[in-house]
Parts: structure tokens; C-alpha cells; sequence
């Protein structure tokens, strides 16, 4: 996550700040999530925190049914905006990550990082042992995502040649701040609950607590299928049961989409409110994204936020 990716999610500052009770320093966003995540939603932390700095009451959980690389989990659970973190995912490589630290391993992850010599040969190596436990597919996962082209784990993605820096794989390789973040993650890894499940399944569990609030961020890409499917080795959800069960929970929840007709049609047929929200994808291209919510009128003042217009019929 660069600089300018952060800073360019509010351009003026100055506005920003007003919607809040403390001024949020958007370029200084804790990384705390060992991933590197396709879709990864740091950039959207600085929104998050007002989303709750706004609820009169507080929720004592937050359900992420797609948590990826947790980073949202793990802000809401360090900055003790809730007690506790509900993070489902259904793929099992991220998935093991997330069982291992609730298995309480995130330190012996960190010293495993630690204490690895990566080279081409090493890794190789490493990856082509199993042992069948839970940690030791953690340590792989997270080779393999700091090893891969975009850290992309679904099948196809090539290890790094050239990486930054002519670096090769040693590039996105940083021992001791990965280390550092596991050992960070080990104090909050008794609030997480950790479900290896179908998203929407859980998200129905949880339907009538009005003490608890989700965040969604589900597969998506404007580029259809195909595009998901490389990013995600689970790409492909019901996205208008999505939207039902949004529908019919009793807690608040915050999602977000890519701005496509389809999705924006979607959540007005189900009467939400919507956003655009401007940010700096990876390849440095300005795009918005839609955040759906059930009230978002916290969010007007925002520099260069806006509802956006929904075309009908004759949509692709
Ligand atoms: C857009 S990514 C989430 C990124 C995350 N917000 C972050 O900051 O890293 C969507 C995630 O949902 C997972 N996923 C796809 N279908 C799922 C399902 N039915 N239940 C749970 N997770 C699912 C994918 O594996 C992927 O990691």
C-alpha cells in the first residue's frame, strides 16, 4: 500500500476531518494484516472507523463473511471498536492462517518467519513438504503470498522473477515486520472467532442480533467472472441472496462493491442507500468504489463522495 493510494482517498484532508470527533491521519493506517490481499480493504479503514464513530450505541461484534487478508477484523479488534470478530473465509490456504492464530500459533509463525532463509531453492523446497498440520499450511500460505506475482493464491499466479528492486522473490520478504504483525495479531486472537464456511451462511446466523454489525466485501470484479476467478480461488457467490439476507438482518452492515450497473440495481431494488467513494487501484487508475449500506448520509461530507445514478433497462 503506497502513500499516495492513501492520500488520494481524501484529497483535502481538511474536509474529511470535519464528519469526525478526531482528526483521522489516513496515511499513517496500521498495517496489521500479514497478507498481501487482491482487493485488500486498508485504504477503507479510515471510512470504517467513522461508520462507527457515528453509531449511538456500540456493537459488541463484527461478522466479515469474506475476511481475506482480515485487515478490517483486526482494526475493529485493536482499536477495540468491538469485543469481537467474527472472520469467515472459505479458502483453505487463508483459512489456515486465520485457524492457526485462533489455534494460538500466531507466535510460532513469527518465529518461523523469522527464522527461514528464503531463497529460490529454500522455498521450493519448503512447499513441497506437507505435514498436515494446520501451522505448517499457515507458513505456506504466507510464503506463497509474499512469493506470488499480486499475491494472488488461486491457481496460475507464477512466483516473483524480477520482483522490486531486482530483488527476485526476496522482494515482498520482510521477516521482521511480518513477524511483528503476527505477534500483534496473537493479543487480539482470543476475540476472533474464525469459521472456515460459507459466508452467507454465517451472516444468517447472526440475523437477528441487533447488537451486531457486518462487513461485506464479497468477490467482485467489474470485469466479470473471469477476472474474479484469477484473483480468488472462490469467486462465485449468489450475490442476490447477498443482498436478501442484508435485507433481513437486524444489525447495521457496511459493503462494498466495484460500481457496476448490475450491483447498483440491485441495491435499489432492495431500498439501500449507496456511495461512491473515489480510490487508487494497485495499477495507480482512479476508480470509485460503491459502498451499499442501509443509511450512509454519514458520508456526505466527504470530499468527492456522491450518489451514483443507476441506468435501467437495456443494462449488460
Ligand atoms: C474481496 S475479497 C475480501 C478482501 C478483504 N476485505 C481484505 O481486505 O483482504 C473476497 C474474499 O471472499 C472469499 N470468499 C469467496 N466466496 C466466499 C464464501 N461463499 N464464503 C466465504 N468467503 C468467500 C474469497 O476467497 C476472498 O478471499
Amino acid at each position: 500500500m503506497t502513500l499516495t493510494r492513501q492520500e488520494s482517498l481524501f484529497p483535502n484532508m481538511q474536509d474529511a476531518v470535519v464528519a469526525h470527533p478526531k482528526p483521522v491521519n489516513v496515511a499513517s493506517i496500521p498495517q496489521r494484516s500479514p497478507f498481501r490481499y487482491p482487493g485488500g480493504k486498508t485504504w477503507f479503514v479510515p471510512v470504517f472507523r467513522n461508520w462507527f464513530a457515528q453509531k449511538p450505541i456500540k456493537p459488541v461484534i463484527l461478522v466479515e463473511p469474506f475476511a481475506g487478508g482480515g485487515i478490517i477484523s483486526l482494526t475493529a479488534l485493536f482499536e477495540n471498536l468491538v469485543q469481537r470478530a467474527v472472520m469467515v473465509e472459505l479458502d483453505e490456504d487463508i483459512a489456515a492462517v486465520w485457524q492457526a492464530v485462533v489455534d494460538g500459533q500466531a507466535e510460532w509463525l513469527a518465529w518461523r518467519i523469522q527464522s527461514f532463509d528464503l531463497t529460490r531453492e529454500t522455498l521450493l523446497e519448503e512447499l513441497s513438504r506437507e505435514n498436515g498440520e494446520i501451522r505448517e499450511k499457515a507458513f505456506h500460505t504466507i510464503l506463497r503470498n509474499r512469493t506470488s506475482h499480486g499475491g494472488i493464491l488461486a491457481g496460475g499466479s507464477g512466483l516473483l522473477k524480477h520482483g522490486e528492486n531486482g530483488k527476485g522473490i526476496r522482494s515482498r520478504w520482510y521477516p521482521q515486520t511480518l513477524a511483528k504483525r503476527f505477534s500483534g495479531i496473537d493479543e487480539v486472537a482470543g476475540r476472533i472467532d474464525f469459521r472456515q464456511e460459507d459466508g452467507l451462511k454465517v451472516m444468517q446466523e447472526y440475523a437477528d442480533r441487533s447488537d451486531v454489525v457486518f462487513f461485506i466485501d464479497p468477490p467482485y470484479t467489474a470485469g466479470g467472472k473471469k477476472a474474479g476467478k484469477r484473483l480468488y480461488r472462490h469467486s462465485e457467490i449468489d450475490h442476490e441472496r447477498l443482498f436478501e439476507i442484508c435485507e433481513s438482518v437486524a444489525g447495521d452492515f457496511l459493503m462494498t462493491y466495484d460500481n457496476a450497473e448490475e450491483v447498483k440495481q440491485m441495491a435499489r431494488r432492495h431500498s439501500f442507500q449507496m456511495r461512491l467513494i473515489p480510490m487508487t487501484n494497485t495499477h495507480n487508475a482512479t476508480m470509485e468504489e460503491l459502498v451499499i449500506g442501509k443509511d450512509l448520509s454519514w458520508m456526505d461530507s466527504y470530499p468527492a463522495v456522491h450518489e451514483p445514478e443507476v441506468v435501467y433497462g437495456g443494462g449488460h
